[in-house]
């Protein structure tokens, strides 16, 4: 096949849309192995920093990024979706958030289908890597990509491969992860196959794309259900006295047949408070139920009122009301040390401390601003990360274990801490009540 000589020789030119957490990676990794790659995003902000060679991520660093575009065969960002043409390999990494009624909205991938349908060329490979319920590869994309006239695998290749980034893991990147592909025929995972083959340590091919489809769901899934067992463990568990996180440690030691996951105050992030609803949809048509997933969504979701529950006995137990009380929240970013805050249940902390009249700021090194609310309140500007700023609250609540929140000096005027996180030590001064 002449694309796959094409990509064995480095000579397919890859183009990736949306240049976010996923596509920025992807294409980085692309041109370090040697394609040359379009970078294809409709922020043209983030389209000059990555044509001067800047990073607007903080754990994607800039010197890869002025490494790609400095080449012989270099990175190129563009706005300019007509260069699709241009592009042998066109890999979609848009995001897939849900609806109003928490339906699929699968708005972007099918405005880029329908941008690369318009000058879809003989001989070119898609592959969607955004999450999404299975069936939208083989039933939403393929139609739009053939309506006009060309088809698969005849004249063009379509796959799907799932995403398995983990922003600012030190360990598994893009590259040394695994990589499971599916294509709508047995053609299109072999072209797609070789293509990643090029670029990652293992390839895993499957029957077609919608098992790559239910394969993501499923690790995302996993994640959902096994984090809202132990947020309910927790609540139970502390009912009795007993610490879940020195449980957790403790069960841990066991080799075989379990693996920790840890409560906190609420799920956050692009995907898992996200993806598995996409199922839940997708269910309904064939008309069965996803009863794990529900109950993972309701006890997750209810971890932030939980926690505020915890703040208002904590500072009752100090002869305090919660209105009136100085709180500040630690940490906006859904998880430690990443500049990402999409659904970070802090926001809602947040929200559900300022309804109960407390008086509320926050402190996160990684966001200087706080998006406004879903309550609408004022924009919030970071207090200084200093031990004088710590002493002026009343209650403390520990949101994101960020490194920089783990310095003891820093609670040394501190009275009262509500830590969701296990990341304050009770030696360090401060009363720590574990949430
Ligand atoms: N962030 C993660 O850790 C992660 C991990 C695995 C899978 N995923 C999945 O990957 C997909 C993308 O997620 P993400 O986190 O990279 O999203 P993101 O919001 O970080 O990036 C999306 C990018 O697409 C751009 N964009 C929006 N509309 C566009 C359009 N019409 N054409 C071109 N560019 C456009 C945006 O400007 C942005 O740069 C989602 O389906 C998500 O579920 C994300």
């Amino acid at each position: 096949m002449e694309l796959i000589e094409r990509i064995k020789r480095h000579e397919a030119r890859v183009g990736v849309i949306g240049q976010g957490y996923v596509g920025l990676p992807l294409a980085l990794l692309m041109s370090e192995a040697g394609f040359p790659v379009t970078a294809f995003d409709v922020d043209v902000k983030k389209v000059e920093a990555l044509n001067e060679g800047r990073s607007y991520i903080a754990h994607v660093g800039a010197d890869r990024v002025a490494a790609a575009v400095a080449k012989p065969v270099p990175l190129r960002a563009t706005a300019d979706f007509s260069r699709l043409a241009e592009c042998d390999a066109i890999l979609i990494c848009l995001p897939t958030p849900l609806g109003k009624h928490r339906e699929p909205d699968l708005s972007y991938v099918l405005g880029a289908a329908r941008t690369i349908a318009d000058q879809l060329r003989a001989g070119q490979l898609v592959v969607l890597e955004s999450t999404t319920y299975p069936g939208t590869t083989n039933e939403e994309l393929l139609p739009i990509l053939e309506a006009g006239g060309l088809t698969t695998p005849a004249d063009f290749f379509l796959a799907f491969s799932p995403e398995r980034e983990d922003p600012g893991n030190p360990t598994f990147h893009a590259g040394n992860t695994p990589k499971v592909v599916g294509g709508v025929n047995p053609e299109s995972t072999e072209v797609a196959a070789a293509l990643y083959g090029e670029v990652m340590q293992r390839v895993i091919p499957v029957s077609d794309s919608r098992v790559a489809e239910a394969t993501k769901l499923l690790e995302n899934i996993y994640r959902a259900v096994n984090i809202a067992l132990v947020n309910e463990l927790k609540m139970t568990f502390g009912r009795m006295g007993i610490d879940i996180w020195e449980v957790i440690e403790a069960a841990k030691t066991k080799p075989f047949g379990y693996q920790p996951f840890y409560p906190g105050p609420g799920l956050g992030g692009h995907c898992i408070p996200l993806d598995p609803f996409y199922l839940t949809w997708k269910a309904a048509e064939y008309g069965t139920w996803t009863r794990f997933i529900e109950l993972a969504g309701e006890i997750n979701s209810g971890m932030p009122q939980w926690v505020v529950a915890k703040c208002l006995d904590a500072l009752s137990e100090e002869g305090k009301s919660m209105k009136g009380a100085k709180v500040l929240v630690l940490g906006l970013s859904y998880k430690a040390d990443i500049d990402d805050d999409r659904e970070s249940p802090s926001y809602e902390l947040i929200e559900l401390l300022l309804k109960r009249g407390a008086e509320v700021r926050y402190c996160d090194p990684l966001f200087p601003v706080a998006r406004p609310g879903r309550a609408g309140h004022p924009v919030m500007e970071s207090v200084p990360l200093t031990p004088e700023e710590f002493g002026r609250y009343d209650l403390l609540l520990l949101s994101t274990a960020h490194r920089s929140f783990s310095d003891p000096s820093l609670y040394r005027d501190v009275k009262l801490v509500v830590d969701t996180r296990n990341a304050v030590r009770d030696e360090w001064g401060p009363k720590v009540v574990r949430a």
